[in-house]
């Protein structure tokens, strides 16, 4: 089958989170059973400076403001697959991140960037712009490449399937409606049965209103979708799709994160050989001038600062977690206010709480090596894949129940025959009090350290490759193509 993976970051070229990782390695999976798979990417720096043997495929344009829209056919670095690469200098040759200025703030043409995505991923599939090869099924992530699904409903010619994966519905690319004429669709577009969005334009609405079938990153967050508490005013659009929606689980690109392998870390170690675990603790502690000391209990966070993430919890409850003898690691970027916060809580407890304010890749593979236990206690998680990083390192996860984190971590507890069950600690309340509680059973464990290596091994040796969840993809691009055939035309407009 003839698939399009359509996204605007990819792991190891351009990463502001969890997508990139998900562009970076299910399409490798999906090739490996043997989809004939094709990447399509917007020309950002990162990106066109990366990609091998890139080659004209043709000129396009002027589009989107932009008058010199060449598109590429290269190779990916690492992974060798074919891609597409989107040349607009104008739109995407600039500094800064993907969506954002370095201020932060939302680049003001950010309509015209990923318009321009979504239309050339549609192009593609009705067999305009590349004479050899066209996809049969386009699949796109998150609002950025959203409005493929709109022009593939708009020209249906050509036939392609459309997938829309959500990887988080509170980013939506939300644009002013009198912008709505740069797109280049009819007005019927524009209405509140197609893309408009209490007043405004929203190109995530353009995926859930047209793709074929509509995914998102975990069962649990697609049926929190569906209510107004996670829906993020979109609940009725997904509860309108009915069984169009469906979760599939995220993998993990287990060459990436194997610990047996890790280049990064102080010294590399497996479920057999967990030695190497210890030495990457002590590592980490110097690291972040904490006691080294192998029986304190380590915890981690590896994480955008946002409010998404529940961080707050972890400062509110810092006291009480000092006071049960734990040290505190935290790498993480984003809202100004949590820095200050934590940059004050390591300065208050130095030797005890450790804080890097940045972004650094190697860091975070050091980190989830060398803590005892890693914490993501989110206010949504649409899946998450620091929890399932934590459970290959063999450190053990404390979340709360919610999307993405309550389908990969079960509570440790012992069965009636006294058999230890779960993998790591959970709690549900969105307060330090259900956090302190968590962990506390998570210390009394840690402090059985027969038990506690058991509990390390039972995540070790869970399987989190992408294999499961690309096959999943397979059968799903194959019901895609089958309702496309059968509704000609998919959702009407009203
Ligand atoms: P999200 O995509 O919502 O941020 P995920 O758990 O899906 O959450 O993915 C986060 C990814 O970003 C992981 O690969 C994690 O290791 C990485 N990450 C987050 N913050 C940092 C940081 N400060 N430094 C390095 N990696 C980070
Ligand atoms: C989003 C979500 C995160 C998910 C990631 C990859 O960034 O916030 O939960 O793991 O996408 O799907």
């Amino acid at each position: 089958m003839k698939v399009l993976q359509v996204g605007a970051e990819i792991y190891p070229l351009i990463k502001t989170g969890g997508l990139a990782d998900v562009l970076g390695a299910l399409p490798q999976a999906l090739a490996a059973q043997g989809a004939d798979l094709r990447l399509l990417l917007p020309g950002l720096p990162g990106i066109i400076d990366a990609v091998l043997h890139a080659r004209r495929v043709c000129q396009i344009g002027p589009v989107f403001g932009a008058a010199k829209v060449t598109l590429l056919r290269a190779q990916m670095p690492y992974s060798q697959l074919p891609v597409y690469v989107i040349d607009a200098p104008f739109l995407y040759r600039r500094g800064g991140g993907p969506y954002q200025d370095r201020s932060g703030a939302e680049w003001a043409d950010n309509l015209q960037r990923f318009g321009l995505l979504g239309w050339v991923a549609a192009q593609l599939a009705q067999g305009e712009l590349d004479p050899e090869w066209a996809p049969e099924v386009v699949h796109a992530h998150d609002w950025h490449a959203a409005m493929s699904c709109a022009y593939l409903h708009a020209h249906p010619a050509g036939g392609a399937a459309s997938v829309f994966t959500i990887h988080n519905l509170a980013y939506q690319g939300l644009f002013p409606h009198d912008d709505g004429a740069l797109l280049g669709l009819s007005s019927r577009y524009m209405s509140p049965s197609a893309l408009e969005f209490h007043g405004q334009l929203s190109f995530m609405k353009a995926g859930l209103k047209f793709a074929d079938r509509v995914t998102t990153v975990s069962p649990s967050y697609a049926r929190e979708i569906a209510t107004p508490e996670f829906g993020a005013g979109l609940e009725g659009v997904i509860r309108s799709r009915g069984g169009d929606v469906s979760g599939i689980l995220n993998g993990i690109d287990t060459a990436v994160w194997d610990p047996a392998a890790d280049a990064a870390l102080a010294q590399r170690y497996s479920a057999e050989q967990l030695a190497g675990k210890a030495a990457c603790k002590a590592a980490l502690q110097a690291q972040f001038g904490l006691a080294v000391d192998a029986q304190a209990p380590l915890l981690g966070v590896v994480s955008r600062l946002t409010s998404q993430k529940g961080l707050d919890l972890v400062l509110s409850a810092l006291p009480e977690l000092l006071q049960m003898g734990a040290q505190l690691v935290v790498q993480g970027t984003g809202d100004p206010a949590l820095e200050a916060a934590f940059r004050m809580a390591g300065g208050a407890h130095a030797g005890r709480v450790g804080v890097l304010l940045g972004y650094d890749e190697i860091g975070a593979h050091r980190i989830m090596a060398g803590v005892d236990m890693m914490l993501v206690p989110s206010r949504f998680e649409p899946c998450g894949l620091t929890q399932m990083y934590a459970l290959r390192y063999g450190t053990v996860p404390v979340v709360r129940r919610v999307g993405g984190l309550a389908d990969t971590v079960h509570e440790a507890t012992a069965d009636a025959a006294g058999e230890l069950q779960g993998n790591g600690f959970l709690f549900d309340a969105a307060d330090p009090g259900a956090l302190r509680d968590a962990l506390a059973r998570a210390l009394a464990l840690y402090r059985l350290p027969e038990r506690w290596r058991r509990l390390m091994r039972r995540g070790m040796a869970e399987s989190l490759s992408w294999d499961g969840p690309a096959r999943q993809y397979l059968a799903l691009y194959a019901q895609a193509r089958a309702g496309h055939e059968g509704a000609a035309r998919g959702p009407d407009l009203d």
